[in-house]
């Protein structure tokens, strides 16, 4: 509590509480990253998988001494239906948010077993020249088993977790409840920094906390609550189950030499109407900015003719950047379909292995712009400032790109 509210006494943090925090905040990151460099899943699978398996029979060894933390059984809509439940980008912050929070307490973290997919997530994404129809059949399932997903193993490289339908889990919950009060407390709204340091808590086998019913990230909205571990938005897309690695490794060394663009059109290109019935979006140079001539223009300067493009979209007009071919050979993850289709069930794992190739191209163009380090298809940003503006649709009306 003392951290939580140093930062937060006065009305403007000085600049001597901010300097240190960051300092620390800064080694803690190196440190991690230069852990994560050293374990690099992608470039040495192999090496890792070896480290993984001895590690984990070190930490079997120790489950006497282990401690756990527990979230619920569900990372998005927790308590309410599925339907509601986010895409696979917001339950990976939400994800994240639970495992630095693991990481910051030393703790296990107990995963929920399944993950909820989103309908409305399941019929796009999917970029298939024909049969849509039968195809939208196969992706019915409302979640998945969240080993389909990723890879347990590797994640407890980084921080130890275990499912919540384990047999170590079982274990646990029946220890905590010998032990009562000793074993397990059941919190809500205690800081990160009260559960590491009050010995109420520090001590005891189980933390089972109450995390936001809206979603789990919004624990990690809180500045104050953020614990100093951060980890990377890399490292969930990186930690994607073996067989998912195993076909993105197939794929990628068909490709060969490529580049790689992610555009994202569906729902983010909706627009609403104001009261004056005028169309208003929230990104007002998306549709415009991801449109096959858009596209060539904006890549021209990065993308050299004659490249191979690996496009992952959720566009499903058949034949929409078929435009691309009169600079580029195209390809999709259709094209792969004989590699995909007996691994790959639903649609988050199919995005997971488009992720693991477009991590892979020599170089990747996102749609949005994030920071300055990164290629986008357009310049207006990820985290959009919730202001509905009218979309642009020719470069006219619009000096930022032009032909
Ligand atoms: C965790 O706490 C919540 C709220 O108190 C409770 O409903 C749930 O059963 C607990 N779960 C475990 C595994 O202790
Ligand atoms: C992918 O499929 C499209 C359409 O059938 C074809 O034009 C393209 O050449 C294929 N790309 C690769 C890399 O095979």
């Amino acid at each position: 509590m003392a951290f939580h509210r140093t930062l937060k006494s006065k009305s403007g943090p000085s600049s001597s509480i901010i300097f240190p925090a960051f300092c620390i905040a800064a080694i803690v990151l190196l440190f991690f990253f230069a852990s994560l460099i050293s374990t690099n899943p992608v470039s040495s699978p192999e090496g890792l998988e070896s480290v993984t398996k001895s590690e984990n029979n070190d930490q079997n060894d120790q489950n006497g001494h282990e401690k756990f933390l527990y979230w619920g059984n569900r990372i998005d809509c927790p308590g309410r239906h599925c339907e509601s439940c986010e895409g696979l980008g917001h339950q990976e912050s939400s994800l994240r948010c639970a495992l630095e929070e693991a990481m910051f307490l030393k703790r296990t973290l107990v995963m929920p077993s399944r993950m909820c997919i989103n309908p409305i997530h399941n019929k796009k994404g999917i970029l298939r020249r024909s049969n849509t129809a039968n195809s939208e059949e196969t992706w019915a399932a409302k979640s998945c088993s969240m080993d389909s997903l990723y890879d347990m193993d590797l994640i407890s490289d980084t921080v130890p977790v275990i499912l919540d339908n384990s047999k170590l889990w079982y274990q646990v919950l029946t220890t905590s409840m010998k032990l009562g009060a000793r074993g397990v407390a059941h919190v809500e709204r205690v800081s990160r920094v009260d559960l590491k340091e009050n010995s109420r808590f520090s001590n005891l086998l189980l933390i089972n906390r109450t995390a936001s019913p809206l979603s789990w990230f919004m624990e990690c909205k809180d500045r104050n609550n953020r614990s100093p571990i951060l980890l990377p938005y890399s490292f969930l897309p990186s930690m994607a189950a073996k067989n998912l690695r195993n076909v993105a490794d197939k794929i990628k060394a068909l490709l060969g030499d490529y580049d790689a663009i992610h555009v994202r059109r569906g729902d983010k290109i909706k627009t609403r109407k104001d009261r004056f019935g005028v169309d208003r979006t929230l990104h007002p140079h998306l549709d415009r900015d991801t449109r096959p001539e858009f596209i060539l223009h904006r890549i021209e300067k990065w993308v050299p003719p004659g490249r191979t493009l690996f496009i992952a979209s959720n566009e499903r007009t058949p034949g929409f950047f078929s435009p691309l071919t009169v600079r580029y050979k195209l390809a999709y993850s259709s094209n792969f379909s004989h590699i995909l289709d007996p691994v790959i069930g639903n649609n988050y794992q199919l995005f997971m292995v488009e992720r693991l190739i477009m991590m892979g191209a020599k170089k990747f163009i996102r749609t949005f712009k994030e920071d300055d380090t990164y290629f986008s298809l357009t310049d207006d940003p990820k985290k959009n400032s919730k202001l509905w503006k009218m979309p642009v649709s020719t470069m006219d009306e619009d000096g930022k790109q032009t032909l």
